[in-house]
């Protein structure tokens, strides 16, 4: 590793988890580090973006990475509606929190959990998609519709492209559905807009727990994560303040998870994927 490669893994490491986490892997010696490790360690949202567009070649070099993601049985249960129609994006942003990323944006990729086409197969096949309903089934469609989702993310960041997750996208699934044509055992799992960041708005790599609180050996320990995340709290609180934002992480979790109706629309989801055919038994 040159020093130049060091220096930079060093200043990685430091944003994400802080100086002690840095110099503590050059204390160990760790030298493991490359160019994919340094594009997902600068990960960082991106909200506002240049007008200009994603080219079809980048478009299509994303999909192609989010396809080449692993699938549950190589089963494929997802899809992704590409949306750059300005009235399009202004009726999503309305339906999705009024999000000015939304509204703005170059290109919305909405990833879909998608057992329609396997519907459709089954129906060719003279048979009835009987399996739909369950839990395990939306759940396959899910996780194939994020890795996905991830994979193109990870491929817009390579290309020097930013990216913003929209969870928004699920506050009004049927008039989502709608808007986008999706067929019936089909919904949208998350937004994701792709564009070329604005550099007059520097995003900032946001601290995340450390590797040693996310990370149980052999068996998962919750009382062992107290320290670090009390450490995490004192030094993404500093980072909240820089960045103007008077916050604690400890009280998002709170806010999110203990304070009753945290969740607004979204509590409404299981009914909304009732009717869109995942009847989650
Ligand atoms: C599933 C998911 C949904 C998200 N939804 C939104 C959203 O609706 N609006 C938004 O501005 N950011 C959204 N985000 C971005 C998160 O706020 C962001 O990832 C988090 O604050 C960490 O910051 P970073 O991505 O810059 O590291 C979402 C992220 C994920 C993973």
């Amino acid at each position: 590793m040159t020093d130049t490669v060091v220096a930079g893994r060093r200043a990685a490491l430091a944003l994400r988890y802080g100086t002690a986490e840095a110099e503590r892997a050059e204390l160990a010696g760790e030298l493991v580090w490359n160019e994919v490790l340094a594009t997902q360690l600068a990960h960082r949202s991106v909200r506002k973006f240049l007008p200009d567009s994603v080219s079809e070649e980048q478009l299509r070099a994303i999909v192609a990475a989010a396809s080449s993601a692993a699938s549950s049985s190589n089963l494929q249960l997802w899809s992704v509606v590409a949306v750059t129609d300005r009235d399009r994006l202004g009726r999503i942003a309305a339906l999705a929190g009024n999000q000015d990323a939304v509204r703005n944006a170059p290109l919305l990729l909405v990833w879909v959990a998608d057992l329609a086409r396997a519907g459709r197969i089954a129906e060719q096949n003279d048979r009835d998609l009987v399996n739909a309903g369950f839990v395990e089934s939306a759940l396959l469609g899910v996780v194939d519709a994020t890795l996905a989702a991830q994979n193109a993310a990870l491929a817009a960041e390579s290309l020097g492209l930013g990216t913003v997750y929209i969870g928004a996208i699920r506050n009004h699934p049927t008039e989502l559905a709608e808007e986008l044509n999706l067929p019936a055992h089909s919904f949208a799992v998350v937004g994701l807009v792709v564009g070329h960041p604005d550099p007059t708005a520097a995003a900032e790599v946001k601290p995340r727990l450390g590797v040693d609180v996310v990370l149980h050996r052999e068996q998962y320990d919750l009382e062992a994560q107290e320290a670090g995340t009390a450490e995490y709290e004192a030094r993404i609180s500093a980072f909240y303040r820089e960045q103007g934002l008077a916050d604690s992480w400890i009280e998002r979790v709170v806010g999110r998870f203990a304070t009753p109706g945290a969740l607004g629309v979204r509590e409404g989801l299981k009914e909304a994927l009732e009717r869109r055919g995942f009847d989650l038994n």
